[in-house]
């Protein structure tokens, strides 16, 4: 079986500044995959690639047996490939129903939106508790349940989560990934970008180490949680 998504040599390029180097990696149906690396190594402008929002300046995305090569990002997330971009970016003067819906946005009118607002507000009742509210009035980590909930809006194949955790109490990073785990169990493809790079590498099938935009280590996430210069460079170990 080939994989859901295949990344092969990506370049991605700020001007003259390239801030992907050529990166390789898969995603296979089912599975989470991470990417973990300091601040920097160019895990946001790969997502951004990949989502349609930055042109890749060589290499090829294959998605769902698609080239994504030079695909508006509206089309790409229409081919079932959603973001929940680092910052969260939710639109802090509309409802939180409102920011869901416009996760919906390619199925205006569909019946089984209102299905999927169901299905976020099971998966983070604290929305529905606040579904009228604008979401701007939110904390960080009810912000980012939103930026979650609303990328799941368009029932993607594969889930792109950019530093889900970044600014949250601890008790709400916990809970965070523990939604990431619960996707996962209910199957949903995950590619996940994470500061926390402990709480990555348990979640993860697979991961890959960038550094100064390459990748320079890969395994699964349980072997990478062992080798001893992810511990010391990621895991806070000496
Ligand atoms: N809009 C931009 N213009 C120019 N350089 C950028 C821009 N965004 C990011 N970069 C540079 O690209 C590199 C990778 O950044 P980024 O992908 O955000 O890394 P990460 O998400 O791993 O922290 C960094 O050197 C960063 O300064
Ligand atoms: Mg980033």
């Amino acid at each position: 079986m080939s994989a859901l998504l295949e990344v092969n040599e990506l370049r991605v390029a700020y001007g003259k500044v390239e801030a992907v180097k050529g990166i390789s990696f898969t995603v296979d149906a089912g599975q989470v995959v991470t990417l973990i690396g300091t601040n920097g190594a160019g895990k946001t402008t790969t997502l951004q690639a990949l989502s349609g929002q930055l042109l890749p300046s060589a290499g090829s995305i294959r998605f769902d047996g698609q080239d994504l090569a030079g695909v508006p990002a509206h089309k790409v997330v229409s081919l079932g490939l959603a973001h929940s971009p680092e910052g969260r970016h939710i639109f802090p003067r509309l409802t939180v129903e409102e920011n869901l819906l416009l996760g919906a946005y390619i199925r205006k009118d569909d019946p089984s939106i209102a299905e999927d607002i169901e299905r976020s507000y099971e998966l983070f009742p604290r929305l529905r508790e606040r579904r009228s509210q604008p979401a701007g009035t939110m904390s960080g980590g009810e912000q980012q349940m939103l930026a979650m909930a609303r990328a799941l809006m368009c029932r993607p194949s594969l889930l792109m989560l950019d530093e889900p955790s970044m600014g949250l109490s601890p008790i709400m990073m916990q809970k965070i990934m523990a939604t990431v785990a619960e996707l996962k169990a209910s199957g949903t493809t995950i590619l996940l970008v994470e500061q926390n790079a402990r709480a990555a590498l348990a979640l993860a099938d697979h991961a890959y180490v960038m550094e100064t935009g390459r990748i320079v280590l890969s395994g699964t996430g349980a072997e990478l949680l062992h080798d001893e210069s992810v511990r010391k460079a990621y895991l806070g170990e000496d």
